[in-house]
């Protein structure tokens, strides 16, 4: 059985994404990018991350995937809005790449997947198209390693809820510790793995946090309302205490980040060929 992706359509919550870019989500993979290198960038979401990376390796060729097509219409305008001609984006499910076995120099996943049911098969299909030596930059957050104060009884509820619909969805919103295994498990010879924290001490990271929260909510309680562990009254209730807190000159939050770069063998399992296949942008 598939996972259900609980963000699937929302807009509030994508336009949240869009907010994302390189510089800040994948400082940890940027320093083993370099020019020339062609970059996939799977579940790229609204694009804007990938169009950093395609900044860092131009004139190399970046194409990020994601399964939803409005996503990729919407990450084809920001390309087009920045004349990034390296870039492009196509729909693809990361289970099943339409792309040769060694098409991609290194490939990144942020954000992707902790909402997968099968994150170590996903993370073997990218092994698959990249070269032998290949690497791959991974980042999803780790629920069981989040701050959050003052918090109220409906927070606390919610935010026990939040970690049983992921699961009820497939998903793991503990993955993020898990990083070295899945990507060894998955065929990587190398997997080294670090951390970041987002925090918010502050009034606009506070507000940025809180409306995060609010659009996250908006998506996740369809879940919870089809399942009948909330009604739409408490979600109304949730938001509000979500954007009461971010008014408190004492509230703080702090979410992590895992993040972990693998690096594919050299020889293991690319088929018989060491022939990276060209790709076109
Ligand atoms: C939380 S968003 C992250 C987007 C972007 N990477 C970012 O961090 O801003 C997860 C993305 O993964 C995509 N996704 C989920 N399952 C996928 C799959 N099987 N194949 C490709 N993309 C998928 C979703 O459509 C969504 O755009």
């Amino acid at each position: 059985m598939r996972e259900i992706y609980s963000q699937h359509g929302n807009a509030a919550f994508e336009a949240l994404l869009a907010a994302r870019t390189a510089t800040r989500q994948a400082a940890f993979f940027l320093p083993h990018l370099h020019a020339g290198m062609r970059v996939l960038d799977v579940g790229c979401g609204p694009g804007s991350i990938t169009l950093g990376l395609a900044e860092r390796v131009a004139p190399g060729p970046v194409l990020g995937v994601d399964i939803q097509p409005a996503q990729v219409q919407r990450a084809r305008a920001l390309a087009v809005a920045h004349g990034a001609a390296t870039l492009r984006f196509e729909v693809a499910d990361l289970y099943a790449l339409p792309f040769a076995d060694g098409s991609f120099d290194a490939a990144f996943a942020h954000g992707v997947l902790m909402h997968l049911r099968e994150p170590a098969r996903a993370l073997a299909e990218v092994r698959r198209v990249l070269r032998p030596g290949g690497i791959v930059g991974i980042r999803d957050p780790d629920f069981g390693a989040n701050l959050f104060a003052p918090t109220t009884a409906l927070l606390q509820r919610w935010f026990a809820l939040r970690v049983q619909i992921r699961q009820h969805n497939g998903g793991d919103p503990y993955l993020g510790r898990h990083h070295r295994r899945l990507l060894l498990e998955a065929g990587f010879e190398q997997a080294d793995a670090g951390a970041s924290v987002d925090s918010a001490g502050a009034a606009p990271d506070l507000r940025r946090h809180a409306a995060f929260h609010v659009a996250q909510l908006q998506g996740l309680s369809t879940t919870a309302l089809a399942q009948g562990w909330l009604d739409a009254a408490t979600v109304e209730e949730i938001a509000a205490d979500f954007d009461a807190w971010a008014q408190r000159p004492d509230a703080f939050c702090a979410v992590t980040w895992c993040e972990a770069v693998g690096r594919s063998g050299v020889a293991a399992g690319h088929g018989k060929s060491t022939q990276s296949a060209p790709l076109t942008i």
